[in-house]
């Protein structure tokens, strides 16, 4: 094994999130503009010959965890093949994917054959209409169809909700009922800024508001749960329920001093900060003839220019990024 990718403050990069696609069968609001965003030209994006050489480069660096976005992963038609060759690499552990549930329900049992161990699925409303709202599309009951099964299928489920003032705050309780009867969890993450998201601090719902809300219905059946290594989420469990609930509190506690996370977009561009719009074209490299050495390489200096904690930026507001649909969260 080759020494993992390790920047100067000692944060070892041992995941990977590959986006698969910039396409997306959802406009929600909060990840892109109503009029969609330009497409990256198909000979632009990688090929999943190239996706699967940047993977083994990781792998032979210590990368043992995968998570595939997009876009909406799903979209693609070989995405189950994707996933077979990915899990094929030696060295990788776990592959996850984080998706909308609306087109991947039909697939749920070739996945987890084909080796996907975990499913993050995006919902962030339990009413049908404001579902409708936020996705600017009809999809409500595919989702909800797409986690019930999904629970029966995979090691992991977690329920992705963005939460977002007086859009769906007032839905974090009824979130956690859903953890009641199955075994789920559900992640209530403090809204971001990207390009093109119309981002501002009235619709910003914080880790502390939202904490008063469950606290106030729930008080002392709420139990902590202990965090795993590298985790984004604070993590709990009201007594007596079988599934748990989170927090990804980016915004007001982020968790950068932990962060084993390395991105590549669809069109092959390394982003060794989800914030960060330093990027490097890995598919510039590898169709200039590059050795995996050199690759190595490549990936190893970037990783040593990431900054401390988001990006080195002051205030994400200001900082002008990819939208979220060409990265991939
Ligand atoms: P697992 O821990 O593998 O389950 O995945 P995850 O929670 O990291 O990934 P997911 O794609 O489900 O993302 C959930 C939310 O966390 C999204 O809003 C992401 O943008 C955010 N997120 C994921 N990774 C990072 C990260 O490294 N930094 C920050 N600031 N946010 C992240
Ligand atoms: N802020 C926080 N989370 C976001 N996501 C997409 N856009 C944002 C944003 N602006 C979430 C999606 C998905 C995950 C990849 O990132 O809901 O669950
Ligand atoms: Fe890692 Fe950047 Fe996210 Fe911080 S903001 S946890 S450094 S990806």
């Amino acid at each position: 094994l080759l020494p993992p990718f390790e920047d100067n403050f000692g944060r070892k990069h041992t995941y990977l999130r590959i986006a698969l696609t910039e396409k997306c069968n959802l406009r929600c609001l909060y990840c892109m503009p109503a009029e969609g965003v330009p497409l990256t030209p198909k000979p632009h994006l990688l090929t999943v010959d190239e996706i699967i050489r940047i993977v083994e480069v990781f792998a032979a660096h210590g990368m043992d965890k995968i998570r595939l976005t997009g876009g909406e992963p799903s979209v693609r038609k070989d995405f189950t093949d994707i996933v077979r060759r990915i899990k094929a690499v030696e060295g990788v552990t776990q592959i996850g994917v984080t998706t909308n549930g609306i087109a991947i329900g039909k697939r749920l049992h070739e996945l987890k054959e084909a080796g996907l161990s975990q499913m993050n699925i995006s919902l962030d409303s339990l009413n049908p209409e404001k579902y409708m709202m936020i996705t600017r599309t009809n999809g409500f009951k595919k989702v909800m169809e797409t986690i019930n099964n999904a629970e029966g299928i995979f090691d992991s489920v977690k329920v992705n909700v963005v939460v977002m003032k007086n859009v769906n705050d007032m839905e974090i309780c009824d979130f956690i009922e859903m953890t009641k009867d199955r075994n789920l969890s559900v992640r209530f993450i403090e809204f971001m800024p990207f390009g093109g998201n119309k981002f501002t601090l009235n619709k910003f719902f914080s880790f502390k508001d939202m904490w008063k809300r469950v606290e106030e219905r729930f008080g002392d059946r709420i139990s902590r749960l202990v965090d795993t290594p590298n985790d984004t989420t604070k993590a709990f469990r009201i007594r007596g329920y079988q599934g748990e609930f989170g927090f990804i509190t980016s915004m007001t506690e982020h968790f950068c001093s932990t962060c084993n996370r390395v991105r590549v977009t669809a069109d092959g561009n390394l982003k060794v900060c989800l914030h960060g719009n330093n990027e490097v074209s890995l598919r510039d490299v590898m169709r200039s003839g590059a050795s995996n050495e050199e690759l190595s390489e490549t990936i190893a200096k970037a990783v040593k220019r990431k900054k401390k904690q988001h990006a080195g930026v002051e205030n994400l507001q200001h900082l002008k990024n990819r939208p979220m649909i060409l990265i991939g969260g």
